[in-house]
């Protein structure tokens, strides 16, 4: 059957994939309360379109830390995708380069940054964990560097793995014949099976947990790439975010992988925005799956959004073709919304073209009896 949205190639990749599998890429943690309040938080959001506009033309592009892209829609990073199929982070590399826009290539990719550079032309980003041995760390955003990414995402919300039951019950692990390319050399790429989640003990073993504000100053010590912070959902942490010399901060909750019961990222997002006071970009990810979807967050201020699941599902599904085409109905649905909601640019998308459930309720005149 045709695939015309986005949302449907979950449910073929949950067909294709085994079950270990499937189940890490879909599941949140705990009781997956975020999970779907990610999504959910989106139908809160109505429009109020202007109408009678000339929308014969709309450009949709936008500079994202002063790199022109197609659209303000970009790939989040998410591991281990040659565990949804062979071409992995080629294939996911590839689609993004063709549809003029970013990807981010995630530490535990099952691809080297060596190797994801080499599959042609392509503005990327380097997420990056800390491991407790920062030669590691430092030696790692070296080769990024050294490889072309152009800032890195430095993710914040996981000094410990967040409690994801599906991966303690499947025992999840990395499978034998797949490598965490980035770390081969350093004895570090493989993950050991464990009486409950394999990542969860990789984490524990490897990542530091005294990751403080101090070391996203030294993060500037060692790379001249402009660092994002990944991970931020408050006002305070936005601006602790910015004093330590943040680039950019992408509101982020893992895709509810972390601590359950923190707001839907789209609920949380105007909050930073009114911290950043424009000093830097404000970039959201965490249910974007329509267009609509991606207006409502640039109309509360976001500068982009990022897609996780989209791509390993597609990818599971369809290979290059699944990421290019899920790439391709978001823009289509984007652009359609831009139309139908009187806006020819990105400039020209506000707040006022939007209501939230959580707004106050507007002052209305006494209605005249
Ligand atoms: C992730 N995410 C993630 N984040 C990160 O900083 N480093 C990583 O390696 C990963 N890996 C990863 C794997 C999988 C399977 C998922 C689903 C997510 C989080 C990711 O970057 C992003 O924040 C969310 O995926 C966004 O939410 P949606 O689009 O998946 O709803």
């Amino acid at each position: 059957m045709e695939v015309t949205n986005v949302t449907e190639y979950q449910a073929i990749a949950k067909e294709k994939l085994p079950k270990m599998v499937y189940d890490y890429y879909a599941s949140g943690a705990e009781d997956q309360w975020t999970l779907e309040e990610n999504r959910n938080a989106f139908s809160r959001i109505l429009f109020r379109p202007r109408i009678l506009i000339d929308v014969s033309k709309i450009d949709m592009t936008t500079t994202i830390l002063g790199f022109k892209i197609s659209m303000p829609i970009m790939l989040a990073p998410t591991a281990m995708q040659k565990m949804a199929h062979p071409d992995g982070e080629y294939a996911t590399a590839r689609a993004a380069s063709s549809a003029g826009t970013i990807m981010t290539l995630s530490s535990w990719a099952t691809s080297s940054v060596e190797e994801v550079a080499s599959t042609g032309p392509g503005i990327r980003f380097f997420q990056l964990y800390v491991y407790k041995d920062r030669n590691v760390v430092a030696q790692l955003v070296r080769r990024a560097e050294k490889a072309g990414f152009k800032a890195i995402a430095l993710t914040v919300d996981t000094p410990r793995l967040g409690r994801r039951e599906a991966d303690i019950k499947n025992r999840f692990t990395l499978p034998p014949f797949l490598t965490l390319k980035n770390f081969e050399g350093l004895d570090l790429g493989k993950m050991d099976e464990a009486n409950d989640s394999g990542l969860a003990s990789y984490v524990a073993g490897q990542i530091d947990r005294t990751l403080s504000w101090k070391d996203v100053k030294w993060l500037q010590t060692i790379t001249t790439m402009p660092i994002l912070v990944k991970g931020v959902i408050t006002a305070e942490d936005t601006r602790l975010a910015i004093q330590a010399g943040a680039a950019g901060i992408i509101v982020s909750n893992h895709g509810a992988r972390q601590l359950d019961y923190v707001p839907a990222t789209i609920m949380a997002l105007e909050e930073v925005v009114k911290a950043a006071q424009g000093r830097v970009p404000v970039f959201l990810d965490g249910g974007v799956r329509r267009g609509t979807d991606v207006f409502k967050a640039l109309a509360l201020g976001a500068s982009g959004i990022f897609i996780g699941r989209p791509v390993v599902f597609s990818l599971a599904a369809e290979g290059e073709l699944g990421v290019r085409k899920v790439l391709q109905m978001l823009r289509e649905e984007f652009e359609l919304t831009m139309a139908l909601s009187g806006c020819t640019s990105l400039r020209e998308i506000t707040r006022d073209h939007i209501v939230t459930e959580w707004d106050a309720p507007r002052a209305r005149p006494a209605p005249r009896l």
